[in-house]
Protein backbone atom coordinates (compact mmCIF):
# COMPACT_ATOMS: atom_id res chain seq x y z
CA UNK A 1 0.00 0.00 0.00
CA UNK A 2 1.29 3.60 -0.54
CA UNK A 3 0.61 6.61 1.27
CA UNK A 4 -1.68 9.00 0.47
CA UNK A 5 -0.80 11.85 -2.54
CA UNK A 6 0.76 14.70 -0.82
CA UNK A 7 2.28 12.73 2.51
CA UNK A 8 5.43 11.80 2.74
CA UNK A 9 7.62 8.70 4.20
CA UNK A 10 10.67 10.04 5.81
CA UNK A 11 13.54 7.06 4.93
CA UNK A 12 16.48 7.56 7.28
CA UNK A 13 18.16 9.75 4.43
CA UNK A 14 15.17 11.49 4.36
CA UNK A 15 14.71 12.13 7.75
CA UNK A 16 18.54 13.51 7.98
CA UNK A 17 17.33 16.45 5.54
CA UNK A 18 14.55 17.13 7.28
CA UNK A 19 16.68 17.62 10.79
CA UNK A 20 19.21 19.47 8.52
CA UNK A 21 16.68 21.98 7.45
CA UNK A 22 14.70 22.23 11.23
CA UNK A 23 18.01 22.49 12.85
CA UNK A 24 19.14 25.55 10.66
CA UNK A 25 16.18 26.91 10.97
CA UNK A 26 15.96 26.25 15.20
CA UNK A 27 20.07 27.59 15.31
CA UNK A 28 19.27 30.77 13.41
CA UNK A 29 16.35 31.65 15.53
CA UNK A 30 17.38 30.79 18.59
CA UNK A 31 20.46 33.32 17.57
CA UNK A 32 17.74 36.46 17.04
CA UNK A 33 16.45 35.34 21.18
CA UNK A 34 13.26 33.32 19.40
CA UNK A 35 11.58 31.12 21.99
CA UNK A 36 10.31 27.69 20.96
CA UNK A 37 6.47 26.85 21.20
CA UNK A 38 4.17 24.61 20.11
CA UNK A 39 0.49 24.14 19.97
CA UNK A 40 -2.26 21.43 18.97
CA UNK A 41 -1.93 19.56 15.42
CA UNK A 42 -6.14 19.93 16.26
CA UNK A 43 -8.20 22.53 16.34
CA UNK A 44 -11.51 23.57 16.55
CA UNK A 45 -12.81 23.95 13.01
CA UNK A 46 -14.19 27.55 13.95
CA UNK A 47 -10.75 28.84 14.28
CA UNK A 48 -10.58 29.06 11.04
CA UNK A 49 -14.06 29.60 9.93
CA UNK A 50 -13.99 32.93 11.45
CA UNK A 51 -12.51 35.72 10.08
CA UNK A 52 -9.08 34.52 10.89
CA UNK A 53 -7.41 32.96 7.94
CA UNK A 54 -9.79 33.44 5.18
CA UNK A 55 -9.26 33.47 1.18
CA UNK A 56 -7.84 30.00 -0.06
CA UNK A 57 -7.04 28.16 3.21
CA UNK A 58 -10.64 27.45 3.95
CA UNK A 59 -11.26 25.61 1.11
CA UNK A 60 -8.26 23.53 1.62
CA UNK A 61 -8.90 22.06 5.09
CA UNK A 62 -8.67 18.63 6.33
CA UNK A 63 -11.74 18.75 8.43
CA UNK A 64 -14.10 15.57 9.80
CA UNK A 65 -16.51 15.72 13.53
CA UNK A 66 -14.80 13.80 16.16
CA UNK A 67 -16.97 10.46 17.89
CA UNK A 68 -18.37 13.71 20.45
CA UNK A 69 -19.33 15.50 17.47
CA UNK A 70 -17.15 18.12 17.57
CA UNK A 71 -16.10 20.00 14.08
CA UNK A 72 -12.15 19.62 14.18
CA UNK A 73 -9.74 20.16 11.16
CA UNK A 74 -5.87 19.75 11.47
CA UNK A 75 -4.40 22.83 11.85
CA UNK A 76 -3.52 24.03 7.92
CA UNK A 77 -1.13 27.54 9.75
CA UNK A 78 0.41 28.21 12.72
CA UNK A 79 -0.87 31.85 13.03
CA UNK A 80 -4.40 31.41 14.32
CA UNK A 81 -3.28 29.30 16.90
CA UNK A 82 -0.66 31.60 17.99
CA UNK A 83 -2.95 34.33 18.36
CA UNK A 84 -5.15 32.18 20.71
CA UNK A 85 -2.42 30.92 23.05
CA UNK A 86 -1.19 34.82 22.98
CA UNK A 87 -4.48 35.67 23.49
CA UNK A 88 -4.80 33.46 26.90
CA UNK A 89 -1.00 34.70 28.52
CA UNK A 90 -0.03 37.52 26.55
CA UNK A 91 -0.16 39.71 29.54
CA UNK A 92 2.41 37.13 31.22
CA UNK A 93 5.65 37.80 28.96
CA UNK A 94 7.93 40.75 28.74
CA UNK A 95 7.17 42.95 24.86
CA UNK A 96 8.09 42.22 22.23
CA UNK A 97 7.00 38.46 23.01
CA UNK A 98 9.59 36.70 20.11
CA UNK A 99 8.08 32.89 19.62
CA UNK A 100 9.20 30.60 16.52
CA UNK A 101 7.67 27.07 16.11
CA UNK A 102 8.62 24.00 13.76
CA UNK A 103 5.41 21.93 12.96
CA UNK A 104 4.00 19.90 10.47
CA UNK A 105 0.55 21.70 8.66
CA UNK A 106 -1.91 19.97 6.05
CA UNK A 107 -4.03 21.19 3.42
CA UNK A 108 -5.84 19.83 0.38
CA UNK A 109 -4.05 21.36 -2.11
CA UNK A 110 -4.01 20.82 -5.79
CA UNK A 111 -1.01 18.28 -6.85
CA UNK A 112 1.59 21.01 -7.87
CA UNK A 113 5.31 20.79 -7.69
CA UNK A 114 6.36 22.72 -4.07
CA UNK A 115 2.91 21.64 -2.94
CA UNK A 116 2.03 18.97 -0.70
CA UNK A 117 -0.64 17.88 1.67
CA UNK A 118 1.24 17.62 5.02
CA UNK A 119 4.60 19.82 4.70
CA UNK A 120 6.92 21.66 7.54
CA UNK A 121 6.59 25.07 8.41
CA UNK A 122 9.20 27.39 10.68
CA UNK A 123 6.92 30.09 11.76
CA UNK A 124 8.32 33.28 13.90
CA UNK A 125 6.13 35.93 15.29
CA UNK A 126 7.24 39.12 17.05
CA UNK A 127 4.25 40.30 19.09
CA UNK A 128 3.47 43.61 20.70
CA UNK A 129 6.11 46.18 18.98
CA UNK A 130 4.59 47.59 15.62
CA UNK A 131 7.96 49.95 14.79
CA UNK A 132 9.86 49.32 11.61
CA UNK A 133 12.52 48.36 13.56
CA UNK A 134 10.60 45.42 14.26
CA UNK A 135 9.53 44.88 10.85
CA UNK A 136 13.47 45.10 9.94
CA UNK A 137 14.13 42.35 12.41
CA UNK A 138 11.82 40.05 10.86
CA UNK A 139 12.79 40.36 7.71
CA UNK A 140 16.46 40.52 8.63
CA UNK A 141 15.76 37.04 10.39
CA UNK A 142 14.33 35.43 7.55
CA UNK A 143 16.81 36.50 5.44
CA UNK A 144 19.55 34.91 7.85
CA UNK A 145 17.51 31.88 7.70
CA UNK A 146 17.95 31.48 4.11
CA UNK A 147 21.83 32.55 4.46
CA UNK A 148 22.49 29.74 6.91
CA UNK A 149 21.77 27.11 4.37
CA UNK A 150 24.34 28.99 1.53
CA UNK A 151 21.92 30.97 -0.52
CA UNK A 152 22.98 34.57 -1.43
CA UNK A 153 21.13 37.79 -3.08
CA UNK A 154 21.94 35.99 -5.71
CA UNK A 155 19.75 32.73 -5.34
CA UNK A 156 16.88 34.11 -3.85
CA UNK A 157 14.70 37.52 -3.08
CA UNK A 158 12.02 39.11 -0.45
CA UNK A 159 9.40 40.93 -2.46
CA UNK A 160 7.98 43.29 0.20
CA UNK A 161 4.90 45.04 0.04
CA UNK A 162 2.23 46.98 1.51
CA UNK A 163 -1.34 45.95 2.21
CA UNK A 164 -2.13 49.70 3.63
CA UNK A 165 -1.03 51.59 0.52
CA UNK A 166 -3.31 48.69 -1.71
CA UNK A 167 -6.45 49.85 0.98
CA UNK A 168 -6.02 53.39 0.10
CA UNK A 169 -5.94 52.71 -3.25
CA UNK A 170 -8.91 50.87 -3.52
CA UNK A 171 -10.28 53.19 -1.55
CA UNK A 172 -9.51 55.96 -3.60
CA UNK A 173 -10.86 53.77 -6.66
CA UNK A 174 -14.09 53.61 -4.83
CA UNK A 175 -13.75 50.08 -3.04
CA UNK A 176 -14.74 50.88 0.14
CA UNK A 177 -16.43 47.83 1.53
CA UNK A 178 -13.93 45.74 3.72
CA UNK A 179 -15.42 42.69 2.04
CA UNK A 180 -14.92 44.05 -1.31
CA UNK A 181 -11.74 45.43 -0.70
CA UNK A 182 -10.60 41.58 0.57
CA UNK A 183 -12.30 40.45 -2.84
CA UNK A 184 -10.25 42.61 -4.92
CA UNK A 185 -6.92 41.55 -3.00
CA UNK A 186 -7.31 38.05 -3.74
CA UNK A 187 -8.04 39.08 -7.30
CA UNK A 188 -4.96 40.93 -7.08
CA UNK A 189 -3.22 37.94 -5.47
CA UNK A 190 -2.89 36.09 -8.74
CA UNK A 191 -2.00 38.46 -11.36
CA UNK A 192 1.14 36.30 -11.74
CA UNK A 193 -1.09 33.22 -12.14
CA UNK A 194 -4.05 33.90 -14.51
CA UNK A 195 -4.67 34.94 -18.02
CA UNK A 196 -5.46 39.07 -18.29
CA UNK A 197 -8.99 38.11 -19.18
CA UNK A 198 -9.88 36.40 -16.59
CA UNK A 199 -8.26 39.43 -14.38
CA UNK A 200 -9.85 41.86 -16.46
CA UNK A 201 -13.38 40.62 -15.94
CA UNK A 202 -12.91 39.80 -12.14
CA UNK A 203 -11.69 43.43 -11.41
CA UNK A 204 -13.97 45.06 -13.39
CA UNK A 205 -16.75 43.52 -11.23
CA UNK A 206 -15.37 45.09 -8.40
CA UNK A 207 -15.47 48.66 -10.30
CA UNK A 208 -11.50 48.72 -11.28
CA UNK A 209 -9.45 48.30 -14.23
CA UNK A 210 -6.47 46.22 -14.58
CA UNK A 211 -4.07 49.05 -16.41
CA UNK A 212 -4.78 51.25 -12.83
CA UNK A 213 -4.20 48.23 -11.21
CA UNK A 214 -0.91 48.26 -12.80
CA UNK A 215 -0.33 51.58 -12.89
CA UNK A 216 -0.20 51.61 -9.12
CA UNK A 217 2.05 48.34 -8.91
CA UNK A 218 4.33 50.10 -11.09
CA UNK A 219 4.34 53.63 -9.39
CA UNK A 220 3.71 53.97 -5.68
CA UNK A 221 6.92 53.84 -2.90
CA UNK A 222 5.39 53.65 0.58
CA UNK A 223 6.66 55.69 2.68
CA UNK A 224 8.09 52.62 5.05
CA UNK A 225 10.78 50.84 2.34
CA UNK A 226 13.46 53.74 2.89
CA UNK A 227 13.93 53.11 7.04
CA UNK A 228 13.11 49.16 6.37
CA UNK A 229 16.09 49.32 3.46
CA UNK A 230 18.31 51.72 5.45
CA UNK A 231 17.95 49.19 8.79
CA UNK A 232 18.96 45.62 6.47
CA UNK A 233 21.35 47.53 4.63
CA UNK A 234 23.65 48.61 8.20
CA UNK A 235 23.43 44.83 8.05
CA UNK A 236 24.77 44.42 4.67
CA UNK A 237 21.17 42.81 3.40
CA UNK A 238 20.12 45.37 1.13
CA UNK A 239 20.54 43.35 -1.52
CA UNK A 240 17.56 40.64 -0.57
CA UNK A 241 15.21 42.43 -0.49
CA UNK A 242 13.02 45.08 -3.03
CA UNK A 243 9.69 46.70 -3.00
CA UNK A 244 7.57 44.90 -5.40
CA UNK A 245 3.55 45.87 -4.82
CA UNK A 246 2.32 42.45 -6.68
CA UNK A 247 2.51 40.90 -3.68
CA UNK A 248 -0.73 41.25 -1.48
CA UNK A 249 -0.85 37.57 0.18
CA UNK A 250 -3.53 35.35 -0.15
CA UNK A 251 -4.52 35.22 3.64
CA UNK A 252 -7.06 37.75 5.45
CA UNK A 253 -5.77 39.07 8.60
CA UNK A 254 -2.63 41.13 7.17
CA UNK A 255 -2.83 44.95 7.49
CA UNK A 256 0.62 46.30 6.97
CA UNK A 257 3.67 45.75 5.60
CA UNK A 258 3.72 41.81 3.19
CA UNK A 259 6.19 39.90 2.08
CA UNK A 260 7.37 36.78 -0.22
CA UNK A 261 10.30 34.75 -0.82
CA UNK A 262 11.35 33.34 -4.24
CA UNK A 263 14.15 32.09 -5.93
CA UNK A 264 15.47 34.22 -8.43
CA UNK A 265 15.79 32.10 -10.97
CA UNK A 266 12.93 30.07 -11.77
CA UNK A 267 9.33 30.74 -11.03
CA UNK A 268 8.94 28.09 -8.54
CA UNK A 269 5.68 28.61 -5.49
CA UNK A 270 6.80 31.37 -3.17
CA UNK A 271 9.31 30.01 0.09
CA UNK A 272 7.93 31.59 2.66
CA UNK A 273 5.20 34.51 3.32
CA UNK A 274 4.57 37.09 6.17
CA UNK A 275 3.14 39.81 7.01
CA UNK A 276 1.79 42.81 9.97
CA UNK A 277 -1.44 41.42 11.07
CA UNK A 278 -1.96 43.74 13.63
CA UNK A 279 -5.72 43.48 13.92
CA UNK A 280 -6.31 39.93 14.80
CA UNK A 281 -5.59 39.40 18.56
CA UNK A 282 -7.84 42.15 19.12
CA UNK A 283 -10.62 40.84 15.93
CA UNK A 284 -10.26 37.29 17.93
CA UNK A 285 -10.53 38.05 21.35
CA UNK A 286 -12.81 40.79 20.97
CA UNK A 287 -10.43 43.84 21.72
CA UNK A 288 -9.83 42.37 25.36
CA UNK A 289 -6.03 41.57 24.60
CA UNK A 290 -4.86 44.80 21.58
CA UNK A 291 -1.15 43.85 20.37
CA UNK A 292 0.31 44.65 17.08
CA UNK A 293 2.33 41.53 15.82
CA UNK A 294 4.29 41.00 12.71
CA UNK A 295 5.08 37.05 11.50
CA UNK A 296 6.28 34.67 8.75
CA UNK A 297 6.05 31.08 7.84
CA UNK A 298 9.00 29.95 5.90
CA UNK A 299 7.65 25.72 4.19
CA UNK A 300 10.45 23.03 3.88
CA UNK A 301 9.20 21.67 0.71
CA UNK A 302 10.43 24.80 -2.00
CA UNK A 303 13.31 25.34 0.14
CA UNK A 304 13.84 22.00 -0.02
CA UNK A 305 13.57 21.40 -3.99
CA UNK A 306 15.89 25.00 -4.40
CA UNK A 307 18.60 23.51 -1.86
CA UNK A 308 18.78 20.56 -4.34
CA UNK A 309 18.78 22.78 -7.05
CA UNK A 310 21.77 24.97 -6.74
CA UNK A 311 25.28 22.72 -6.64
CA UNK A 312 26.85 24.75 -3.82
CA UNK A 313 23.97 24.33 -1.43
CA UNK A 314 23.47 20.93 -2.19
CA UNK A 315 27.13 19.83 -1.25
CA UNK A 316 26.64 21.60 1.77
CA UNK A 317 23.31 20.10 2.68
CA UNK A 318 24.87 16.55 1.39
CA UNK A 319 28.18 17.09 3.96
CA UNK A 320 25.24 18.04 6.79
CA UNK A 321 23.49 14.83 5.95
CA UNK A 322 26.36 12.43 6.01
CA UNK A 323 28.07 13.71 9.20
CA UNK A 324 24.47 13.42 10.85
CA UNK A 325 24.10 9.89 9.83
CA UNK A 326 27.86 8.54 10.93
CA UNK A 327 28.89 6.92 13.73
CA UNK A 328 32.30 8.18 15.26
CA UNK A 329 33.81 5.02 15.87
CA UNK A 330 33.34 1.16 14.50
CA UNK A 331 34.92 -1.33 17.12
CA UNK A 332 36.35 -3.83 15.04
CA UNK A 333 36.57 -7.29 16.90
CA UNK A 334 39.33 -8.97 15.45
CA UNK A 335 39.70 -11.83 18.11
CA UNK A 336 36.56 -13.16 19.37
CA UNK A 337 38.00 -14.24 22.24
CA UNK A 338 38.30 -10.93 23.08
CA UNK A 339 34.39 -9.75 22.72
CA UNK A 340 33.96 -9.49 26.17
CA UNK A 341 36.87 -6.17 26.04
CA UNK A 342 35.48 -5.20 22.87
CA UNK A 343 31.66 -4.32 24.32
CA UNK A 344 33.74 -2.91 27.44
CA UNK A 345 35.19 -0.27 25.21
CA UNK A 346 32.17 0.41 23.18
CA UNK A 347 30.43 0.82 26.64
CA UNK A 348 32.86 3.36 27.77
CA UNK A 349 32.73 5.18 24.57
CA UNK A 350 29.47 5.84 24.31
CA UNK A 351 29.09 6.57 28.20
CA UNK A 352 31.84 9.51 26.96
CA UNK A 353 28.89 10.86 24.52
CA UNK A 354 31.03 8.83 21.63
CA UNK A 355 28.52 7.30 18.69
CA UNK A 356 29.98 3.80 18.55
CA UNK A 357 28.78 0.83 16.51
CA UNK A 358 30.38 -2.56 16.07
CA UNK A 359 29.34 -6.50 14.78
CA UNK A 360 26.76 -8.12 16.79
CA UNK A 361 28.83 -11.54 16.04
CA UNK A 362 31.91 -13.14 14.68
CA UNK A 363 33.02 -11.63 11.02
CA UNK A 364 35.77 -11.61 8.86
CA UNK A 365 38.13 -8.54 9.87
CA UNK A 366 37.91 -7.39 6.39
CA UNK A 367 34.21 -7.38 6.24
CA UNK A 368 34.40 -5.29 9.68
CA UNK A 369 36.23 -3.07 7.72
CA UNK A 370 33.94 -2.67 5.31
CA UNK A 371 31.20 -2.25 7.38
CA UNK A 372 33.39 0.62 9.63
CA UNK A 373 33.59 2.29 6.19
CA UNK A 374 29.69 2.26 4.90
CA UNK A 375 29.29 3.52 9.07
CA UNK A 376 30.72 6.70 8.27
CA UNK A 377 33.20 6.18 11.26
CA UNK A 378 36.25 8.07 10.75
CA UNK A 379 38.23 5.42 13.26
CA UNK A 380 38.52 1.82 13.64
CA UNK A 381 39.59 0.87 16.97
CA UNK A 382 40.55 -2.82 16.91
CA UNK A 383 40.43 -5.11 19.81
CA UNK A 384 42.11 -8.13 19.22
CA UNK A 385 45.00 -10.67 20.34
CA UNK A 386 47.46 -7.40 21.48
CA UNK A 387 44.89 -6.50 24.68
CA UNK A 388 45.42 -4.24 26.27
CA UNK A 389 46.67 -2.45 23.54
CA UNK A 390 44.34 -1.36 20.55
CA UNK A 391 44.90 -0.28 17.16
CA UNK A 392 43.50 3.04 16.16
CA UNK A 393 43.05 3.60 12.20
CA UNK A 394 42.02 6.93 11.09
CA UNK A 395 40.14 6.17 8.26
CA UNK A 396 40.01 9.63 6.54
CA UNK A 397 43.64 10.16 7.32
CA UNK A 398 44.67 6.39 6.18
CA UNK A 399 47.29 6.17 9.43
CA UNK A 400 47.34 4.02 12.36
CA UNK A 401 48.64 3.99 16.02
CA UNK A 402 48.58 1.87 18.89
CA UNK A 403 46.46 2.71 21.84
CA UNK A 404 46.66 1.33 25.01
CA UNK A 405 43.60 0.58 26.80
CA UNK A 406 44.29 3.06 30.05
CA UNK A 407 44.61 5.79 26.90
CA UNK A 408 40.86 5.23 25.62
CA UNK A 409 39.27 7.99 27.79
CA UNK A 410 41.79 10.48 27.22
CA UNK A 411 41.74 9.82 23.49
CA UNK A 412 37.77 9.64 23.33
CA UNK A 413 37.78 13.42 25.61
CA UNK A 414 40.32 14.49 22.25
CA UNK A 415 38.04 14.42 19.83
CA UNK A 416 36.18 17.21 17.97
CA UNK A 417 32.41 17.43 18.30
CA UNK A 418 31.30 18.99 14.54
CA UNK A 419 29.10 21.90 15.74
CA UNK A 420 25.52 20.49 16.02
P1 LIG B 1 1.50 30.90 3.73
O1 LIG B 1 1.95 31.84 2.68
O2 LIG B 1 0.16 30.27 3.57
O3 LIG B 1 1.56 31.73 5.10
O4 LIG B 1 2.59 29.78 3.90
C1 LIG B 1 3.96 30.10 4.11
C2 LIG B 1 4.83 29.13 3.32
O5 LIG B 1 4.50 27.79 3.68
C3 LIG B 1 4.64 29.17 1.81
O6 LIG B 1 5.38 30.22 1.24
C4 LIG B 1 5.12 27.81 1.40
O7 LIG B 1 6.54 27.75 1.32
C5 LIG B 1 4.70 26.94 2.56
N1 LIG B 1 3.48 26.21 2.19
C6 LIG B 1 2.21 26.64 2.26
N2 LIG B 1 1.36 25.71 1.80
C7 LIG B 1 2.12 24.65 1.41
C8 LIG B 1 1.86 23.36 0.84
N3 LIG B 1 0.62 22.95 0.59
N4 LIG B 1 2.92 22.55 0.57
C9 LIG B 1 4.18 22.94 0.83
N5 LIG B 1 4.47 24.13 1.37
C10 LIG B 1 3.47 24.98 1.65
C11 LIG B 1 1.14 31.23 6.31
O8 LIG B 1 0.92 30.07 6.52
C12 LIG B 1 1.12 32.28 7.42
N6 LIG B 1 0.42 31.67 8.58
C13 LIG B 1 2.53 32.71 7.77
C14 LIG B 1 2.59 33.71 8.89
C15 LIG B 1 3.12 33.51 10.12
N7 LIG B 1 2.11 34.94 8.84
C16 LIG B 1 2.32 35.52 10.01
N8 LIG B 1 2.94 34.66 10.82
Amino acid sequence: MQSLPGFRDFFPSDCARRNYITGTWRRVARSFGFAEYDGPTLEPLDLYRKKNSGGEILGQLFSFTDRGEREVALRPEMTPTVARMLIAKAREYRKPIKWFSIAPFFRYEKQQSGRLREFLQLNCDLVGDASPAADAEMLALLIETMRAFGLTAEDIVVRVSDRGAWMDFLAQQGVKDEAQAREALSVIDKLEREPRETLEKKLSALGLTLSAVEEFIKSARPAFFEKLSGNLEARGLEDFCELDLRIVRGLAYYTGLVFEVFDRRQSRRALAGGGRFDRLLSDLSDGKVDLPAIGFGLGDVVLGDLLEDLPATKARMAAAIAAAQAVDIYVVVADESRRTEALGVVQLLRALGRSVDYPLGADKVGRQFKDADASGARYALVVGAEWPAMKLKDLKARTESDLPQESLADWAGSLQTPAP
